[in-house]
């Protein structure tokens, strides 16, 4: 756990902060919140340099890709909401595409049964990348600077190297076996034959001269162009379906954000093909209806109605939600209050309901292994980004000298109805494969506003995790009064129908409040640490208005708290190499 931060700040302290967590970062000019610090200061630049949010995010998105190249990507595909300072907000949908030769049955085999490993690590499992595509369209939309500014650092980091840091070299460690098995990905992360360590210099040579590629000739180097071509080549060397037309065909899809209220913050979040917005949306509309925070922090009271509410919810999201082209996405039902009313009245307080009463049986799978990152300019522009390659280092594959790392997308899709992906998360027929058809994402790249005016922006990993840990530090803010860097360091539940068991983060349940659980009806399963959270919030560090008695929650870290030109950026460390990137 945390070792409670040194209190920096002495005079604007009410009570002294009772959660083991650092002080969340102070900015007075701008925030930028990723998870690898090298990323974090290339989009706190473009701020000072007089970029917007979106330039920032651009800028941010290629850095990533250089400097985190477990997740961030040029080889994937993501989400972004934005929230601009005017008022307006929109979505940009970047996420993968399968390619024209994809089959609903490609990873089974003759007798119907999914053969292991090719929808996860094969040229098969790789989905057409839309991030260069996405980061373009942002910038040419909504951003004010060149490509060639915005590019530049990425191409710098990628040129000349960058120093790992324990968190860098311990996920490339983690990883070193299945980068091993493919030549090009070894060349570039395994040079010595091993894994690089804490203070080697990752050198990217091939990326390098694919981002300046990108950089001079726009994303038609890649869709239209020669960087396509390689990938298309490697592809079929190695068993693969993607081919030039499926680059050529490939589109960025400008979408409604889907948008509800709670408590009086107003929610702007991702619409399908992520079930994301749909589902927090549905779950905060379920839990309006409670008082959680009279229940308090994870007591047995809140834990029962959070994961009845979700329970619901995941049923939902697994069975009628895909690529808003090919189903119709029942999204003005499932984000009604009048929906939320009716599940709530479902729901029996003293018992768990068993997940198999609840809908056919079908589960969902997703990698957990996405980046979130988030920016927020001095102008109120607000940015929330989600992408990735689903698993670390996606499938494993670079292609050829390109020094892409190709993602491992196509396991989002249900690969036979009923049965679990990597997640263990169950699916329906509405996300089957089908050519030029996106697999169902829960990326939930979130932004809340009050009064007209943006409150928090919030996101994370997880796979089919990424909903609750979202919520999670949306309620923990809202309803429990915890600042941004509590919220996202608070242990964590999660609950997605099936299985039907509650999975829980190290110290998320006491002993007392599991057994009284127990009683109810409900089983656990210990966990491991989930998501890398990012958060900015503006104003104070928490959400929640000090008490009229001053006996409220440490205010600001020494700054002025002006709404919108005040705001605290909270991380989830756990990778140790992410970072608040303040401007001033
Ligand atoms: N691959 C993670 C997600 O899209 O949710």
């Amino acid at each position: 756990m945390r070792v409670l931060a040194a209190l920096l700040c002495t005079t604007l302290i009410a009570t002294a902060a009772q959660a083991a967590a650092p002080e969340p970062v102070a900015g007075s000019g701008g925030m930028v919140v990723s998870a690898q610090h090298l990323a974090s200061d290339v989009g706190a630049d473009i701020l000072r340099k007089g970029g917007n949010a979106v330039d920032a995010a651009v800028a941010v998105g290629y850095a990533l890709a250089v400097v985190y190249p477990q997740a961030g990507n040029i080889g994937g595909g993501g989400f972004m909401t934005l929230r601009l300072a005017d008022g307006r907000t929109t979505f940009l949908d970047f996420r993968e595409k399968a390619p024209q030769a994809a089959t609903a049955t490609m990873y089974q085999d003759a007798a119907g049964k999914i053969v292991p490993g090719l929808s996860t690590d094969s040229w098969k499992a790789v989905g057409v990348p839309g991030t260069v595509m996405g980061l373009e369209a942002a910038r040419v939309r909504y951003g004010t600077m060149s490509r060639a500014v915005l590019m530049a650092p990425a191409i710098r980091l990628a040129r000349d190297g960058f120093v790992l840091g324990q968190g860098d070299a311990g996920v490339m460690a983690l990883e070193s076996a299945g980068l091993a098995r493919d030549p090009a990905a070894r060349a570039i992360f395994l040079p010595r034959g091993k894994a690089l360590t804490k203070g080697d210099r990752l050198v990217q040579a091939d990326l390098a001269a694919t981002l300046t590629a990108i950089g001079d000739q726009g994303p038609d180097a890649l869709y239209r162009g020669s960087i396509g071509a390689a990938i298309a080549a490697a592809s079929q060397a190695g068993g693969g379906l993607i081919t030039r037309e499926d680059f050529s065909r490939y589109q960025v899809r400008e979408l409604k954000p889907i948008e509800c209220d709670y408590r009086g913050y107003h929610v702007i979040s991702a619409p399908p093909p992520s079930s994301g917005g749909v589902a927090i949306c549905e779950t905060l509309n379920i839990l309006q209806g409670y008082d959680l925070a009279a229940m308090g922090f994870h007591s047995a009271a809140e834990v029962h109605v959070m994961t009845e509410a979700l329970r619901r919810v995941y049923v939902d999201r697994n069975n009628k939600l895909g690529d808003p082209d090919f189903v119709s996405n029942p999204v003005a039902q499932l984000t009604d209050p009048a929906y939320a009313a009716k599940l709530r009245a479902q729901i029996d307080p003293e018992r768990a309901t068993p997940s198999s009463t609840l809908g056919p049986p079908q589960a969902p799978t997703e990698g957990r292994n996405t980046t979130q990152y988030d920016v927020l300019d001095a102008q109120g522009n607000a940015v929330s980004v989600t992408y990735t390659l689903n698993d670390w280092f996606g499938a494993h594959r670079v292609a050829g000298r390109t020094g892409i790392v190709m993602n491992n997308e196509m396991d989002d899709f249900t690969s036979l109805v009923g049965a679990p992906n990597m997640f263990g998360l169950i699916q329906g027929a509405n996300n089957a494969i089908a050519p030029g058809k996106t697999p169902l994402s829960s990326m939930s790249p979130t932004i809340l506003t009050k009064d007209g005016k943006v409150a928090l922006i919030i996101g994370s990993p997880g796979g089919s995790r990424i909903i609750t840990i979202t919520l999670e530090a949306i309620l923990n803010m809202i309803d429990h009064g915890m600042d941004v860097q509590e919220a996202i360091d608070a242990p964590r539940l999660h609950h997605q129908w099936l299985p039907d068991v509650i999975y829980l983060e190290p110290f998320a349940l006491s002993a007392d409040t599991r057994r009284l659980l127990e009683g109810r009806g409900y089983a656990f399963k210990d966990d491991e640490l989930w998501g890398i959270a990012e958060g900015i919030v503006t104003g104070a560090p928490t959400l929640k208005p000090p008490t009229a008695d001053g006996q409220g929650r440490v205010l600001s870290l020494g700054l002025p708290v002006l709404a919108g030109a005040t705001m605290f950026g909270g991380h989830d460390v756990r990778d140790g190499a992410g970072s608040v990137a303040p401007v001033n």
